[in-house]
């Protein structure tokens, strides 16, 4: 059996201040609430799935569809990077290192020697002031110019003609092999240019991310001999390491576009896709109005992919950290980040709270995908989530052995009246199976359909812990292409079994799982009767 877990990261989507904000000059911060109330926004979709729901956040629906909580980071960080690497396991205790007074003398004397090429500027520049201000300097005399940002970049600029492109790639792997442990930047940057002054920067630009430093959950289903699919810059962020497919993208549409195409794809294991437009676009550009857009335009294309979603697929749409746009900073905000789970086997509405630490996605998915977690950190909220149909022991039969367990029990219906035939398996959660058919009578009132014979059957076995029913009827030889439980019959499992209760309809060659609260909303249960 092929499972599938789809990891979607809106980039940079936060639902508040973490307790610790005022530390990163962030109180206050709350990316979801300043975009939430934009006419732009329109979020039907998530609203469905429970984003709303989610601790702290606020204008919740009656039922959510998903399984949800808010998350805490663990990492002393609140960039990208950190964020990803957290949401895989991994912990980081320091944030990744900025320069605000340039690089230290003995890292810059240390690289100058192993390039063989000196070093010019050395400070906080944007990338097209430091070539009009320095390009001249390093065209004479060959030097390279280094300049860095408020982020963890190492940059390296440098013409075209006097530094050729290979040459200024290898200086960049130099500095990548350098700049690990405490002078571990989070990139280093190869930034060529060309013309005469004040110069153009050129598309030979290059980025050299920095490795996780331990393991993660990639490295470990990738050990596992399963897929660790990439869309967007998920690639960079892991630089690479225990990536098994890399798709670039251009946007959050082109991203959301690959992932549709990946949910045709057959595979196991991972696919796990960052959205930066939310971030990259609009977040640091403090534009309210276009992330509310861009959200909009996500929730749309989230109603194409949940059709897509296979019985036992998982998809995960969370965050990396928040960068509020209604903030005076254009900087990422550090925040709580939202995460809603979805599947055929998921409970619907399991309201996890908050949770400590983003690694217990990580320790979820691994779970989930039979990985084991090693030392990676988190805790699996698996267990409070699955449904019975999601936790049945491997040796019990699959949905096709039900169904055709199913059609072959029509063979004995005793049906002199209507001729129509109805078979049912039905799986108890222990993975035993309790057939029936249906049964009818001269005074046709006290006919008993199939469902409820096989019900009956298990309930007088001592058995009433329920997993999944399939169901095949017809008349006499035929078989339908779908036979709907009646209404009685559907009241009875009302009685037994859970609102996630599977049901298996169609026929052995082509049928479609239900849950019992899509075929029964609003159900009259024992409960009401207290
Ligand atoms: N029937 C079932 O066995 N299950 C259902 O859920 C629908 C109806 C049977 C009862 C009766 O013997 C025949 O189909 C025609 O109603």
């Amino acid at each position: 059996m092929s499972k599938r877990v789809f990891i979607i990261v809106m980039d940079s989507m936060g639902v508040g201040e973490l307790p610790d904000a005022a530390l990163w000059g962030d109180e206050g911060s709350n990316t979801l609430g300043s975009i939430r109330n934009h006419p732009n926004f329109h979020c039907p979709t998530l609203k469905r799935l429970g984003l709303f729901n989610i601790e702290g956040v606020g204008g919740g629906t009656e039922k959510p569809e998903a399984a949800f909580a808010r998350m805490g980071e663990k990492s002393m960080g609140k960039d990208s990077t950190i964020g990803h690497w957290e949401i895989a396991g991994l912990i980081s205790p320091r944030p990744l290192p900025t320069y605000p007074d340039g690089f230290p003398e003995d890292v810059i004397e240390e690289f100058e020697r192993r390039i063989g090429r000196k070093v010019i500027c050395n400070k906080v520049y944007s990338g097209t002031d430091v070539i009009r201000d320095y390009g001249r300097e390093s065209v004479e005399n060959g030097s390279v110019i280094v300049y860095t940002s408020a982020d963890s970049v190492f940059q390296i600029a440098a013409h075209e003609d006097v530094v050729p492109v290979p040459e200024l790639y290898k200086i960049c792997e130099t500095a990548r092999e350098m700049l690990k442990g405490e002078h571990g930047v989070g990139r280093v940057i190869a930034r060529p240019f060309i013309g005469e002054h004040p110069y153009q920067r050129t598309a030979n630009r290059h980025d050299y991310s920095l490795a996780p430093q331990n393991t993660t959950m990639l490295d470990l289903n990738q050990k596992a001999g399963l897929k660790t699919i990439s869309v967007g810059k998920i690639y960079d962020l892991f630089a690479g390491k225990s990536v098994s497919e890399a798709n670039r993208t251009q946007s959050n549409d082109n991203g959301m576009e690959v992932t549709l195409k990946m949910a045709d794809r057959d595979f196991n294991g991972l696919c796990f896709v960052n959205l930066v437009d939310f971030d990259q676009t609009y977040g640091h550009r403090n534009d309210i109005a276009g992330y509310a857009r861009a959200m909009t335009d996500f929730d749309r294309d989230l109603t194409k992919l949940l059709p897509k979603l296979r019985d036992d697929d998982l998809l995960l749409i969370t965050a990396d950290h928040g960068c509020d746009p209604a903030t005076p900073s254009t900087d990422h905000s550090r925040e709580y980040i939202p995460m809603l789970l979805y599947g055929k086997h998921v409970r619907q509405g399991v309201d996890l709270g908050t949770r400590s630490s983003f690694a217990d996605i990580s320790a979820t998915v691994l779970d989930y995908l039979g990985v084991p977690q090693e030392d990676t950190a988190g805790e699996s909220f698996l267990p409070d989530v699955l449904s019975k149909a999601g936790k049945l022991p491997e040796s019990a039969p699959s949905s096709d052995d039900l169904i055709r367990h199913a059609a072959e029990m029509r063979g004995r219906s005793y049906t002199p009246y209507s001729h129509f035939n109805v078979g049912a398996a039905l799986l108890s959660s222990d993975g035993r199976v309790f057939t029936g058919c249906n049964i009818e009578n001269a005074s046709y009132t006290p006919t008993v359909c199939a469902e409820r014979t096989a019900f009956f059957k298990a309930v007088s076995e001592g058995v009433k812990d329920f997993a999944k029913i399939a169901v095949v009827g017809g008349k006499e030889g035929e078989v339908a292409d779908f036979c709907a439980p009646c209404g009685v019959c559907r009241q009875v499992m009302a009685e037994f079994c859970d609102p996630d209760f599977i049901l298996v309809l169609g026929r052995p060659d082509a049928y479609r799982e239900y849950r019992l609260s899509e075929i029964l909303p609003s159900m009259f249960t024992g409960k009401d009767l207290q």
